[in-house]
């Protein structure tokens, strides 16, 4: 007898990543012999740093094979807790560990804070664009994504009176990412500042995605909300390894946010995960710590991202009236696709040129494409190529 598969509510709507979507259909193109520049990728084509990877090796010699504690080994917890302490520049009592969240990658952080924050009733602010994760994420809870569109004169951005104008009396928080995946935007100083001034008075959580922090291109680093809110009563900063140190396959972010909050998200990954993988936990202590190599390392990365940025926009110029959001940070171009239909292009590039890009809708907004910059120059030069020649005249 079969037995019909029936999803329970908790996942009813919930929709496969379009970006692992369209790096399949890449895939299956080129395993047909097609020659394919896959610009839809959203990690890092660089190696992880040989400093980590000799830690990782040192720490299994050692014995690190076992259960840790569910939040994550002390050292780890205590230098992102020293970390954050220095930014918050003696403005509240320092970051303890205890308020610190290792977890299994940046995305089970935001797991974590978005089921044990939100739940049926709850509306959450989302600026859209927006990374795909985080209106899944919403939905498990079972909460309702609001959706505030950013202003396209600035950035795609959003601003506390776009804020204002979709908030409900139902609203429990907000999800934020600076720099931004799809837009490559970054917030400034004052525009954190003013979105968290306005969460605190109005009691809302800010979830602030801070993982394409350091790769930034007219500033040293990212502003984070942490330089900025006057309290961290109802923030959650998600940060970890992937992007910045070319760790993505470690699997190990975490969250800053108050004790008590950081119990319950500890308690619920104590039935789910437990602790990140342990060896994955001492490379990304090695990333942490050794900050010499480290911050050489970010450098050497940021300055070819720079590179191919830079090489990519000097061909995209020449699309007449190209509206392209001002690339300053992560690694990807966020451009409105000709007629305003950015599933055709994609789908156009795709079949034509072979360049596997990422279709607008998939971040909430079907005008715009999203072009990755993390594969080789000569991949980004000939993809950007691409794109003009596809460009309708
Ligand atoms: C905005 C954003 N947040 C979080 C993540 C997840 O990163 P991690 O590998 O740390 O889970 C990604 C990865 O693509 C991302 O783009």
């Amino acid at each position: 007898m079969s037995h019909p598969f029936v999803p329970s509510p908790n996942v009813a709507s919930i929709k496969e990543s379009a970006t692992i979507a369209v790096s399949q259909r890449a895939k299956a193109l080129r395993a047909a012999g097609r020659s394919i520049i896959d610009l839809g990728a959203g990690e890092p084509d660089f190696d992880t740093p040989a400093f980590i990877l000799e830690a990782t090796k040192a720490a299994l010699d050692a014995g690190a094979t076992r259960y840790t504690a569910v939040d994550g080994i002390a050292p780890l917890r205590e230098a992102i807790a020293a970390a954050a302490t220095h930014r918050r520049a003696g403005r509240d009592a320092p970051v303890s560990a205890g308020e610190v969240v290792v977890t299994t990658g940046s995305k089970q952080a935001l797991q974590n804070a978005t089921f044990v924050l939100f739940g049926p009733g709850d509306d959450v602010l989302m600026p859209v664009p927006s990374w795909v994760s985080y209106v899944e994420m919403v939905g498990i809870a079972r909460a309702n994504v609001i959706a505030v569109p950013g202003d396209p004169s600035c950035g795609l951005k959003v601003t506390p009176a776009l804020l204002e104008r979709h908030a409900t009396p139902s609203t429990r928080g907000l999800m934020l990412n600076s720099p931004s995946n799809p837009t490559g935007a970054v917030y400034d100083a004052d525009e954190l500042r003013a979105i968290s001034d306005l969460a605190a008075a109005r009691g809302w959580w800010v979830i602030s995605d801070e993982i394409y922090g350091r790769i930034t291109y007219s500033m040293p680093e990212a502003p984070s909300m942490l330089d900025v809110a006057a309290t961290r009563d109802n923030l959650v900063v998600v940060n970890g390894v992937a992007k910045a140190y070319a760790m993505t396959g470690f699997r190990i972010g975490w969250s800053i946010a108050p004790r008590a909050l950081s119990q319950a998200m500890t308690a619920l990954q104590s039935h789910t995960t437990s602790n990140a993988a342990t060896e994955s936990q001492y490379a990304a202590l090695a990333a942490m710590t050794r900050t010499a190599e480290a911050d050489a390392a970010v450098a050497a990365m940021v300055a070819e991202f720079r590179a191919r940025r830079d090489a990519a926009r000097g061909i995209l110029a020449a699309i007449p009236g190209l509206e392209l959001i001002e690339p300053d940070g992560a690694f990807y171009l966020f451009f409105k696709a000709p007629g305003g239909d950015g599933t055709a292009f994609a789908t156009r590039l795709l079949e034509s040129e072979g360049i596997a890009v990422v279709p607008g809708a998939a971040f909430g907004t079907p005008e715009w494409v999203r072009a990755s910059y993390a594969a080789a120059r000569s991949d980004v030069e000939r993809g950007m190529r691409a794109i003009v020649h596809a460009w309708p005249a």
